[in-house]
C-alpha cells in the first residue's frame, strides 16, 4: 500500500523554499526546529482525505487535532462563514451588546448538552475555555461566601491547555518544563498509598478513590473544582471504567466541589454520544467545549454552567459583575459556523455513525491485533482510540529504547496512507465522524501492517 498520489501541486523546489521560510520565521506550537525539517505541508482536504503540496492524499486519522468533526472541504460552513461576515465584520458582545448567531447557538448547545445546563460563555480556544470553567467556579464560591474554596483538583495525564493556568492544570510534566513557577492551588490526584480499591481502575489504572484522597489532602473546604476530561486524549487516550465519572459524582456531592468535564475533544459526537458523561448518567456541573463545535473551520470554544451558576450569573449583586471576557466572545461569523456545522452533525446523524464507526474500528484493531507479542491495552470509545507498543504485551513492559511509535507513524503514513498520532509509544486514532467502513479499515490495516514492518524488523 502507498499513499495515493495525485499530480504534486508544488514543485520540489517551491516545498523547499517554504520549509526555509517555516523555518526561519514560524514558531510552531510545541516547537522543536528538527521536527520541521521534512515538515508535511497539507494544501486541501474532502472529507477524511487530505493532500499534501506533493499530490499524496492521506486519512486524517486524528481529525486534524481531534477536532475536523464533519471532515473537510465542507463549503456549507465556509458558506455560513462568508455570509456572516459580509453582514458585519464583527458585532460587540460586551455589556448591553448581542448578535443573532450567538444567541442562537448558545441556546442550541444548551438544547444538545446535559439537562441540567443552562447558560454558556463562549471563547476562543480550549484552553480559554478551562481557564474559564476554573474562574467562574471561584466566582460562585466566592459569591457563597465560601472564600476559601480556591483550588482545584486535576488528573497526571490529563491535558487542558497552554495558557499557564491550563497549562498547571495539565497533568504532563513536559508541558511545565521551564515554565515554571506554575500557578499555585492547582493540584494532581495520586495513587493512594492504600493500592487496596473496589474500584474497576480505568485503562490508565486510575480510580475514583485518587480523587477522594486529593481532596482530603487538600482540605475539602479549600477545592473549588475538579476538572477531567471523559477521555483522556493528549495524555494517550484513556478510557474510564464504567464506575468512575459515577463514583467522581459522588465524591464531589459528598465534598461540595464541582465538577468540571473538559469535553474539548470529547463534546460534540466523539464518543458516539453528544457529550461523553451520558454514557455513564453523570451530569457535571460545568463543561468545557471547543474543537468540534465548528469543527475547526474557524476558532470557538465556551464553557457551559449548570442551573445554580446560571441562576447566580441572573442575580448578581450590583457589585459583582463577571470581569472576566475576550474581544472575540460570541464572534458572529465563528457563531454562524458552528450553528451550520451542528446541523451538518444532526442531518447526517454523525454521531450515530460515531459510534457505529468506533465500533467498527475497536473491532477491527482487536481482531488484527490481540495476542500481538507487542500490543497491549487496545482501549476506545466510539471513535476515539488508542493502543500501547510494548516490549512484552504479557507483563505490559515498555521499549527500552524511545522511538518504535515514531517509526509506525512514519510508516502508517508513507505506505498506509493514514496519520495518526503517536504520543511516546501510544498509538492514538480519532478520526472525522464522517468516516465510513472501508475508510475504518485503511486505517486498521495502515496500524496492523506498521506494526507488524516494525516489530517484526
Ligand atoms: C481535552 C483538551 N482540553 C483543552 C485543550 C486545549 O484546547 P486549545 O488548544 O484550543 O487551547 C485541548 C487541546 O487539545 C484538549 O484536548
Amino acid at each position: 500500500m502507498t499513499a495515493t498520489e495525485m499530480e504534486p501541486i508544488l514543485d520540489e523546489e517551491a516545498i523547499a523554499d517554504l520549509r526555509r521560510t517555516d523555518h526561519a520565521h514560524l514558531l510552531h506550537s510545541q516547537h522543536y526546529a528538527p521536527d520541521h525539517e521534512q515538515a508535511l505541508i497539507f494544501d486541501h482536504g474532502d472529507g477524511v482525505w487530505l493532500t499534501d503540496v506533493r499530490g499524496r492524499r492521506y486519512i486524517d486519522g486524528l481529525s486534524s487535532l481531534w477536532n475536523v468533526a464533519v471532515g473537510h472541504g465542507r463549503v456549507e460552513l465556509a458558506d455560513a462563514a462568508s455570509d456572516q461576515m459580509r453582514k458585519v465584520a464583527f458585532a460587540n458582545g460586551y455589556n448591553g451588546f448581542s448578535n443573532e448567531p450567538a444567541i442562537k447557538l448558545a441556546a442550541k448547545v444548551i438544547d444538545l448538552c446535559y439537562d441540567n445546563m443552562e447558560a454558556l460563555f463562549f471563547a476562543n480556544s480550549g484552553g480559554e475555555a478551562n481557564e474559564g470553567a476554573f474562574k467562574i467556579a471561584r466566582f460562585y464560591w466566592n459569591l457563597q461566601g465560601r472564600h476559601e474554596k480556591v483550588k482545584l483538583i486535576a488528573r497526571p495525564g490529563a491535558y487542558h491547555g497552554s495558557t499557564l493556568t491550563t497549562a498547571s492544570m495539565t497533568g504532563l510534566p513536559p508541558f511545565w518544563k521551564y515554565f515554571g513557577p506554575l500557578v499555585p492551588n492547582i493540584s494532581h490526584t495520586e495513587r493512594p498509598g492504600n493500592p487496596e480499591s473496589n474500584d474497576e481502575p480505568n485503562t490508565d489504572g486510575e480510580t475514583a478513590e485518587w480523587l477522594e484522597e486529593a481532596i482530603l489532602r487538600e482540605g475539602p473546604d479549600t477545592v473549588a473544582a475538579f476538572i477531567a476530561e471523559p477521555v483522556k486524549g493528549a495524555g494517550g487516550v484513556f478510557t474510564p471504567s464504567a464506575d468512575y465519572f459515577p463514583h467522581i459524582r459522588e465524591i464531589c456531592d459528598k465534598y461540595e466541589v464541582l465538577l468540571i468535564a473538559d469535553e474539548v475533544i470529547t463534546g460534540f459526537g466523539r464518543t458516539g454520544k453528544w457529550f461523553a458523561l451520558e454514557h455513564w448518567g453523570v451530569q457535571p456541573d460545568i463543561v468545557s467545549i471547543a474543537k468540534a463545535i465548528t469543527s475547526a473551520y474557524i476558532p470557538m470554544s465556551a464553557f457551559i454552567v449548570s442551573e445554580p451558576l446560571a441562576d447566580m450569573m441572573k442575580n448578581l449583586p450590583a457589585d459583582a459583575k463577571f470581569m472576566h471576557g475576550y474581544t472575540n466572545s460570541a464572534h458572529p461569523a465563528a457563531a454562524a459556523v458552528g450553528l451550520r456545522n451542528l446541523q451538518i452533525i444532526e442531518d447526517e446523524n454523525l454521531v450515530e455513525n460515531a459510534a457505529n464507526m468506533g465500533q467498527r474500528l475497536s473491532d477491527g484493531l482487536h481482531a488484527a491485533l490481540d495476542g500481538h507479542p507487542h500490543v497491549a491495552n487496545i482501549r476506545s470509545l466510539g471513535l476515539i482510540a488508542g493502543l500501547s507498543l510494548v516490549q512484552n504485551a504479557e507483563s505490559n513492559e515498555p521499549f527500552a529504547e524511545p522511538g518504535t511509535g515514531a517509526k509506525v507513524m512514519a510508516h502508517m503514513r508513507d505506505d498506509g496512507g493514514v496519520i495518526p498520532r503517536i504520543i511516546n509509544d501510544e498509538l492514538l486514532m480519532a478520526p472525522p465522524l464522517v468516516i465510513n467502513e472501508a475508510e475504518v479499515d485503511t486505517m486498521v490495516d495502515a496500524a496492523a501492517s506498521a506494526i507488524k514492518k516494525v516489530t517484526e524488523s
